[in-house]
């Protein structure tokens, strides 16, 4: 497609009405809309063109039986090393204050008290149901890849979330699942030079769950950037 100068103003619409979604209605995502989204996020950019994304779209049976065999394991206890450590350790400020804000600001609005840790631990565990959505996607890449291609991977996961939000989606990334990648690699068909980067949950976002409603803090823009005349 030539280059195109018309106005493209959902995209505004699409990340300010974009959140982390982390519960889901129970109702089907149709074939023809998942395909839409899918075909369309491989027009992401990535550097040099090399396209590391792999995607696992689970569905029905494998879905199901994907968030059995995840919750399962967590309920025997067992821990698995992650492929790569969500955060940095330990993380330093401002970045450990958002973290422990948005924590607090999430388990406030569903009233999950800071002592409560069965609670909030059994929250955490929504994750690996993906959040009650109908559709879960495991990100794999070639174990070779590096920084510059995990870009290229996050460049490719806000596509999927804006193109989710263009259809009346949402999305729930979920770096989660790299701590649980025995769960990917005993159900889907990855090759053994591949690793999991990422997940992701996509379905119908329920506006009635007190989850929903955490739209998450922004540092101010001044606080980040730093112009040059
Ligand atoms: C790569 C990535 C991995 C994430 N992993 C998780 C996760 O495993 N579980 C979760 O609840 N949220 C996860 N999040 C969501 C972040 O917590 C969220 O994006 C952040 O708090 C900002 O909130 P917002 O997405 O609602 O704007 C992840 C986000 C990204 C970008």
């Amino acid at each position: 497609m030539s280059f195109n100068t018309n106005k493209t103003s959902t995209v505004t619409e699409a990340l300010e009405s974009r959140i982390t979604c982390r519960d889901f209605l129970d109702k089907p995502v149709s074939d023809k809309i998942l395909k839409r989204i899918l075909e369309t996020s491989l027009r992401s950019a990535s550097g040099g063109n090399l396209q590391p994304w792999k995607i696992h779209i689970i569905q029905g049976e494998t879905l199901e039986k994907f968030k059995k065999t995840c919750v399962d394991r967590m309920m025997a206890g067992k821990v698995e090393e992650p492929t790569y450590p969500a955060y940095p350790s330990p993380l330093w400020e401002p970045q450990r204050s958002w973290r422990y804000k948005l924590g607090e600001d999430m388990y406030a609005l569903m009233g999950i008290e800071k002592d409560n840790k069965m609670g909030r631990l059994a929250w955490l565990a929504q994750n690996g149901k993906f959040f009650g959505a109908p559709i879960g996607i495991i990100i794999t890449g070639d174990k070779r890849l590096d920084q510059p291609q995990y870009m290229d991977i996050g460049i490719y996961l806000q596509s999927l979330m804006l193109l989710a939000r263009e259809e009346g989606l949402h999305t729930a990334p979920q770096g989660w699942w790299r701590n649980w990648t025995s769960v990917s690699h005993d159900l889907l068909d990855i090759p053994d030079e591949e690793e999991v980067l990422v997940g992701m949950a996509l379905g119908y976002g329920n506006p009635d769950h007190p989850v929903n409603a955490l739209y998450a803090d922004r540092a101010n823009l001044d606080d980040i950037a730093k112009f040059y005349d």
